[in-house]
C-alpha cells in the first residue's frame, strides 16, 4: 500500500498510516525544519519546497494520497478572508489526486473548511467532467479524543474513494464509543514533573538544521517572571484566568469579563487536554498549565506550561520520533500535526472498508 503525503509537516499523518501498514513513497513540505523531521523519521523521499512548483510527472503511483493543506485561511483564530490564497491550496491537493489517481484520498482540515465555498467547489469537482471525477466523498468532523487520543481536537476529515463508497470510522472512545476518553494521566505517564534545560542540545544536521532531537530532549523549561509564577500558582486544575486575584490580573483581562475562558488555564489529569496549538508553551494563549496541583501545599504544584515532550505525547507521537528545528519550529510541527493515533485509525478503516477487499 503506497502512500503520498502532501503538506506533510513533520509527518503526523504518515506516522499513523505507516503504523497501519502503508509505505510512504513521497511527501511534499516546504518548511525546511518540518521536512527535516519528516526525513529523519520516514526517509529521504520528502521533497522540500513549494508544492505549486512540483510537476505532475514527479509524483509516483500510489494507493492513497493524504494531506492537510494549510488551514489558517479557514481557522476561526486566523484571518478568514475568502481571498486568502492559502484557502486555495487544497486545489494543489486535487491536482495531484487527479494526476496520480489513487484508489483513496484523505484530506484533513479545520472544521470551518466544510462550511466554505472552497468545499462547495471541491464537491463540484467530483462531477463527471471535473478534476476529481470518479471519486465519491464522505466527510465529517472527527474529535481525536473519540479515537483514544488524550486531546479534544476536532478536525474535518474528508475521504474520497473510486473503489467503493467511503465511510468515516466510528468513535471508539467517549459517549459514542465503548471506552472512556483517555486522560492526561495516561498520556503523560513516566514524564518527570521537573522540566530539563531551557534550550535544545547544540546539535545540527549536515544541512545546518538543528537536531535530530529525542523526545526527552524536548522537555524544555522556561524562565517565567516572578509575576507569571504567582499567576500559575493561583490557578487550580480546570481553572483559568477567572481564578486570578485582582492584584495578579493583567489589565487586558480585567477589562474583558467574558470569553477567552481557556487562557491561563490548568489542565486536568483525568481528562483529555484541549487542542494542542502551535503556541502551547505560552499559558497566556490557552489551557496549557501542567495538571499537577496540590490544593493545600503549594510546594507540590507544577507551575509551568507543558513542555514540547508533553505536547508531543498528548498528540500521541511515540517517544521514538525524532525532531528537527528550533524550539519554535518544533512547537509548530507538533501543533500542526494530525495525531498519529487518529491517522492510524483512519488508515486502518480505509484498509478494511475499501482496500483489502
Ligand atoms: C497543517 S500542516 C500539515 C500537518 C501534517 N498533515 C501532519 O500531520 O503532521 C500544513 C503544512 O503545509 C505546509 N505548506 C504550506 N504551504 C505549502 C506549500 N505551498 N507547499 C508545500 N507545503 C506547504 C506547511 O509548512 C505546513 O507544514
Amino acid at each position: 500500500m503506497r502512500l503520498i503525503d502532501l503538506f506533510a509537516g513533520c509527518g503526523g499523518l504518515t506516522s499513523g498510516f505507516e503504523t497501519a501498514g502503508f509505505r510512504p513513497v513521497l511527501a511534499v513540505e516546504w518548511d525546511p525544519s518540518a521536512a527535516a523531521t519528516y526525513e529523519e523519521n520516514f526517509g529521504s523521499h520528502v521533497l522540500q519546497g513549494d508544492i505549486t512548483a512540483v510537476q505532475d510527472e514527479t509524483f509516483p503511483s500510489a494507493d492513497v494520497v493524504v494531506g492537510g493543506p494549510p488551514c489558517q485561511g479557514f481557522s476561526q483564530l486566523g484571518n478568514r478572508s475568502q481571498t486568502d490564497p492559502r484557502n486555495r491550496l487544497w486545489q494543489e491537493f486535487a491536482r495531484v489526486v487527479s494526476h496520480v489517481q489513487p484508489s483513496v484520498f484523505v484530506l484533513e482540515n479545520v472544521p470551518q473548511f466544510l462550511k466554505s465555498g472552497q468545499f462547495q467547489l471541491m464537491q463540484d469537482w467530483t462531477s463527471d467532467a471535473g478534476p476529481l471525477a470518479g471519486y465519491e466523498l464522505a466527510w465529517g468532523v472527527l474529535n481525536a479524543a473519540d479515537f483514544g487520543v488524550a486531546q479534544r481536537r476536532k478536525r474535518a476529515i474528508l475521504i474520497g474513494s473510486r473503489v467503493g463508497t467511503p465511510t468515516l470510522p466510528q468513535p471508539t472512545h467517549g459517549e459514542k464509543g465503548a471506552y472512556a476518553w483517555v486522560g492526561l494521566d495516561d498520556a503523560l505517564s513516566g514524564i518527570p514533573f521537573e522540566a530539563g534545560p531551557s534550550s535544545l542540545p547544540n546539535r545540527a544536521r549536515d544541512d545546518g538544521i538543528a537536531g535530530p532531537f529525542k523526545a526527552e530532549e524536548l522537555h524544555l523549561s522556561r524562565n517565567p517572571r516572578e509575576l507569571s509564577l504567582r499567576r500559575y500558582d493561583a490557578v487550580p486544575p480546570g481553572g483559568g484566568r477567572f481564578d486570578l486575584p485582582e492584584d495578579l490580573l493583567p489589565a487586558c483581562w480585567a477589562n474583558k469579563p467574558t470569553g477567552t475562558t481557556d487562557v491561563m488555564g490548568r489542565l486536568e489529569w483525568d481528562k483529555p487536554s484541549v487542542t494542542i496549538r502551535t503556541e502551547f508553551f505560552k499559558p497566556e494563549k490557552g489551557r496549557y498549565l501542567h495538571p499537577e496541583y496540590d490544593l493545600d501545599d503549594s510546594s507540590k504544584r507544577v507551575n509551568r506550561p507543558i513542555t514540547h515532550w508533553e505536547a508531543a505525547r498528548i498528540q500521541s507521537f511515540s517517544d521514538d520520533f525524532r525532531w528537527c528545528g528550533s524550539k519554535i519550529e518544533i512547537a509548530r510541527q507538533i501543533g500542526n500535526a494530525v495525531p498519529p493515533l487518529l491517522a492510524e485509525t483512519i488508515a486502518a478503516h480505509i484498509r478494511t472498508s475499501l482496500l483489502d477487499s
